[in-house]
């Protein structure tokens, strides 16, 4: 089975968690765009959603699928997002699409988080993906000169400006052994908005899609 097939069969797998009237929580990503598709199929059975980006608010709304502003929403009952990688322990790194700091904010504020993805982001240990960073761009050298402290090789992602004004930086080299450990250190830089780290709120379930069948860790 081809990478995108995988991709899609773990997004359509996603349509189970979904309940009649739920608001959902809406990731970022070509994982998640499946997911989106598969959505407009029973829109009629759901309450609306939150996006994390303007790419799948545009989606969406495509679709004529209901876009509601996070602040109209006490909680969600559900996120469905994909990742860069992702731990048995369902920790990951996420913002290969620039979009993490929403993403995390959405998932923060959902009951359930489903991460769907193809099984080739499934990791021993996170860091081989460059863990993406976004950065006030004031602080953007200090930032990654405190980076490089811990290690890492930060890179700028060169053109790319966030939903939120901000830069991304890409980091290199950054073995993520106590993912919770380092989500919290590297938070607690001065200028840094979001790691890209999902660990202090990891996903719940993790839908895999391998090359005839899925796997589901929870
Ligand atoms: C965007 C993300 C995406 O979930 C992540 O990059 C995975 O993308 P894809 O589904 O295209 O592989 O975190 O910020």
């Amino acid at each position: 089975m081809s990478t995108e097939n995988k991709k899609q069969a773990a997004a359509e797998a996603a349509l189970d968690y979904i309940q009649v009237g739920d608001v959902i929580g809406i990731g970022t990503g070509s994982t998640t765009n499946y997911f989106i598709d598969a959505l407009a199929k029973i829109k009629g059975k759901i309450d609306g959603t939150v996006a994390s980006s303007e790419a799948s608010a545009k989606r969406l709304k495509h679709h004529g699928i209901h876009v509601l502003d996070l602040n109209s929403v006490p909680s969600l009952p559900i996120y469905i997002d994909g990742a860069d990688e992702a731990t048995q322990h369902r920790h990951l790194i996420k913002g290969g699409g620039g979009a993490l700091t929403r993403e995390k904010i959405v998932a923060g504020v959902s009951k359930k988080f489903v991460c769907i993805a193809d099984d080739s982001k499934l990791v021993d240990i996170l860091g081989t993906f460059p863990l993406p960073i976004e950065v006030i761009p004031m602080a953007r050298s200090h930032v990654a000169r405190q980076l490089v402290k811990h290690g890492g090789i930060p890179e700028l992602r060169e053109g790319f400006i966030t939903d939120n004004g901000n830069l991304i930086l890409d980091v290199h080299n950054m073995e993520i052994l106590n993912p919770v450990e380092k989500e919290r250190e590297l938070n607690n830089i001065a200028g840094v908005v979001t790691v890209g780290i999902f660990a202090l709120r990891p996903a719940d379930v993790l839908i895999l899609g391998k090359d005839s069948s899925l796997e589901t860790i929870q």
